[in-house]
């Protein structure tokens, strides 16, 4: 709404605040302000206050949400990036960076599990040169991704990392991924706007809340250049159980745990020569694979 147009009394706005606030919105004089900003007319106000405060995520009110120095465009029925994200964002723009040289100008990289794509959009802002593919399984968050990632961006469907081009086999430089890792036990823990509004394909990760993870530390072997990374946000009380899957034969290990203390990346390194990685449900040799 533009400014002009914005006009309410003192009185009004105090209304809209307390409305928020019995909401249980805890920043209402924010979400006002920001509401008030994403309305294209009076009327138009109403619907998005009467959105929120019905309970749906401010983001999916008002289609947008700010992460580091980008808007990216979100929407209902898709999952909104967190906060906590940032980090993965800023390791995964260097390892982008760092991959760049005379040899590779264009490094290949790939956000998996990508929802509305908040990797692949901060690749685009700080690494341009960066040939950028993202996948999911889920049409209407990549809709969003087609938005965010840039216009070059490859956007592929598929389950895991099935979706991307063939050619991209033993090319990626950097895979980087927010798989869905909640465990399902821990579901009455979550926020209630992200177990109402978000999906739960984009929330849980099997029992353990693992499945995923291990299904792309799996994959991206297959995808991944010699020295190529892959960079996972986990929750800290997943790290142990899921080093426990990794062949230090095929990577090797680091991780950065977020200042809050429960954010962690996992940061792998392709071996010289990669190969099927073992787990202890497999036990594959490295016939057939790209060296
Ligand atoms: C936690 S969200 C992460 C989205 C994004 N990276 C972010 O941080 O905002 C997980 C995403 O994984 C997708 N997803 C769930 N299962 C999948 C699968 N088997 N293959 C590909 N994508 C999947 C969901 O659709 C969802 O968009």
């Amino acid at each position: 709404m533009a400014q002009g147009d914005a006009h309410t009394d003192d009185r009004d706005e105090d209304l809209v605040v307390t409305s928020l606030r019995r909401a249980g919105c805890v920043f209402a004089e924010d979400e006002a302000r920001i509401l008030r900003e994403a309305a294209v007319s009076a009327v138009h106000f109403e619907e998005l206050l009467a959105a929120r405060t019905a309970g749906a995520p401010l983001e999916h009110v008002v289609g947008h949400v700010e992460f580091g120095r980008l808007r990216l465009q979100v929407g209902p029925g898709v999952f909104v990036p967190r906060q906590r994200t940032l980090l993965l964002a800023e390791l995964t723009v260097h390892a982008v960076q760092a991959a760049r040289s005379s040899d590779t100008p264009t490094p290949v990289f790939v956000e998996a599990f990508s929802g509305v794509a908040p990797l692949a959009a901060s690749v685009h802002a700080a690494a341009p040169q960066a040939e950028i593919h993202v996948t999911d399984i889920d049409e209407q968050a990549l809709a969003f991704a087609r938005a965010n990632a840039g216009a070059d961006a490859g956007v592929h469907r598929g389950d895991v990392l099935a979706g991307l081009p063939h050619r991209l086999r033993g090319t990626v430089a950097v895979i980087a991924a927010v798989p869905p890792y909640v465990p399902v036990p821990h579901a009455s823990l979550l926020p209630r706007e992200a177990r109402d509004h978000e999906p739960s394909a984009a929330l849980f990760g099997g029992d353990d809340g693992l499945a995923h993870a291990r299904a792309l530390i799996e994959q991206s072997v297959a995808w991944l250049r010699a020295g190529g990374r892959l960079l996972m946000e986990l929750h800290a009380g997943q790290l142990d159980e899921a080093l426990r899957t990794i062949d230090l034969e095929v990577f090797s290990i680091a991780h950065h745990l977020a200042d809050d203390g429960q954010t962690v990346v996992l940061d792998l390194t392709a071996a010289a020569r990669t190969c099927p990685i073992r787990t202890r449900a497999t036990d594959r040799s490295c016939d057939g694979m790209p060296s």
